[in-house]
């Protein structure tokens, strides 16, 4: 299994926060934003990872991160998305990398108090397809929503809908098979001039092996200044990070 981490985007709702500076580099509680989608992955026995940079700076990730080894890597991938047009359009770049392995996809500002460790294991299990990850949120018309049928499978899942069909967020943990390199070259420009990565899942779900799980602990975007505020405030508050965290403490001690 291979880990992807995008990173790329203009991040133009945190302007001008990110005019300078990338959105994944921001701070999360005491970590920058792409720590967090890191640890995810290790945390889940992923130990393949790209980072999908784009915009401005890119050099300043492998500065801060060069080969993992603060999160027990031996490496780490990285990679360039020209254009920002959308999140499917940046996993195209990287076919070669996950090579007829499966992936797990992380957005770079999807924020987890918790692991994915079982969903990644329930994968691994599944014989073929994509599974995604659901969460219940008060504003589901920001985000990827599923509209269920009767007995509660995804019919379809429209993204950002003005009457949100459900109280669910598609969040941004998308994990695939290689059906996937079939896929992104048949996508179409949306309305907003992207590649969807909802319009991903609908083709998993038109051939039927689009799989679900619905997280039991806290998840936020930090895309926006209130989300940004809700994800730094669950993680000062999470122990998702410990072996970090302790770290951490232990260095700023003799300070406090
Ligand atoms: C993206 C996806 C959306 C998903 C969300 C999760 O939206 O398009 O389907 O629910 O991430 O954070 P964006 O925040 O890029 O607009």
């Amino acid at each position: 299994m291979k880990g992807i981490i995008l990173v790329g985007g203009l991040g133009t709702r945190l302007d001008p926060m990110t005019r300078v500076i990338n959105k994944h580099l921001l701070p999360v509680g005491r970590f920058p934003m792409v720590y967090y989608p890191i640890h995810s992955l290790v945390d889940a026995g992923i130990r393949d990872i790209m980072i999908v940079t784009g915009g401005n700076n890119p050099g300043e990730f492998l500065e801060l991160l060069n080969g993992g080894s603060e999160f027990g890597l031996d490496h780490l991938y990285f990679t360039y998305q020209q254009q920002p047009q959308g999140i499917a359009d940046a996993l195209r770049v990287t076919e070669h990398f996950v090579d007829n392995d499966r992936c797990v996809v992380i957005l770079g500002d999807n924020i987890l108090a918790g692991s994915i460790r079982p969903y990644v294991d329930r994968y691994r299990e599944q014989p073929q397809g994509a599974h995604i990850l659901l969460a219940e949120v008060p504003d589901p018309q920001r985000f990827g929503v599923p509209e269920f049928d009767q007995q509660g499978t995804i019919v379809r899942i429209i993204e950002k809908p003005a009457q949100p069909p459900s109280e669910y967020a598609a969040i941004g943990v998308y994990m695939y098979d290689e059906l996937l390199w079939e896929i992104l070259p048949a996508l179409e420009l949306s309305a907003r001039g992207q590649y969807e990565i909802t319009d991903v899942q609908n083709a998993y779900l038109a051939r039927s092996v689009l799989e679900h799980d619905i997280i039991d602990y806290g998840w936020s975007d930090a895309g926006t200044p209130e989300s940004l505020f809700r994800a730094t405030a669950m993680m000062l508050e999470s122990e998702f990070l410990p072996e970090l965290k302790a770290r951490d403490q232990s260095r700023s001690a003799p300070l406090d």
